[in-house]
């Protein structure tokens, strides 16, 4: 039941929030997340999560705004000081098209943070965040 709902529920809820910027590919990868999480994508707890204190992370590195920017249409930083392109899909198109890529910062960024992975809920609300700004 979940497996079968979950890829019609990502899909609509798409067609819902962010049919400007996010194209095909954006839509495979969100899709992705989505078909592995318990419930449907919530932007609301994408951004609670890209905008709260964590702990359990590196304490230089207490939330993802840390490196991110402190809103999503922001440029960001690396601790080297290297600038890192918005994190809105709007202001940066490129942006969670390619799978590979996205699942390597997420597992780098979420263990810096949080000190742990990030679960596939936790990516479909992040991106579904993203993909409306
Ligand atoms: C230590 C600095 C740092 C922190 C903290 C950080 N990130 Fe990142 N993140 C980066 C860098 C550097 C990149 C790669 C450069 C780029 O994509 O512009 C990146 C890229 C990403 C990408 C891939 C974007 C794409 O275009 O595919 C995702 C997803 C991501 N971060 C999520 C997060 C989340 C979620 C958090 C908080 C849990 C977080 N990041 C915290 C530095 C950071």
């Amino acid at each position: 039941m979940k497996l079968s709902f979950a890829p019609l529920a990502a899909a609509l809820f798409l067609t819902a929030i962010a049919p400007a910027s996010a194209g095909p590919d954006q839509d495979s990868v969100l899709t992705y997340f989505q078909q592995r999480a318990d419930s449907a994508a919530s932007p609301e707890r994408g951004k609670s999560l890209f905008e709260a204190r964590h702990g359990g992370g590196k304490p230089q590195t207490p939330s993802c705004t840390s490196c991110h920017g402190g809103t999503p249409s922001e440029t960001g930083k690396t601790r080297a000081g290297k600038e890192i392109a918005p994190m809105a899909l709007s202001r940066t198109p490129q942006r969670f098209s390619d799978l590979k890529k996205v699942e390597k910062w997420f597992r780098r960024n979420c263990n810096s943070v949080l000190g742990r992975e990030c679960t596939a809920q936790e990516k479909s609300d992040f991106l579904a965040f993203m993909m409306s700004q």
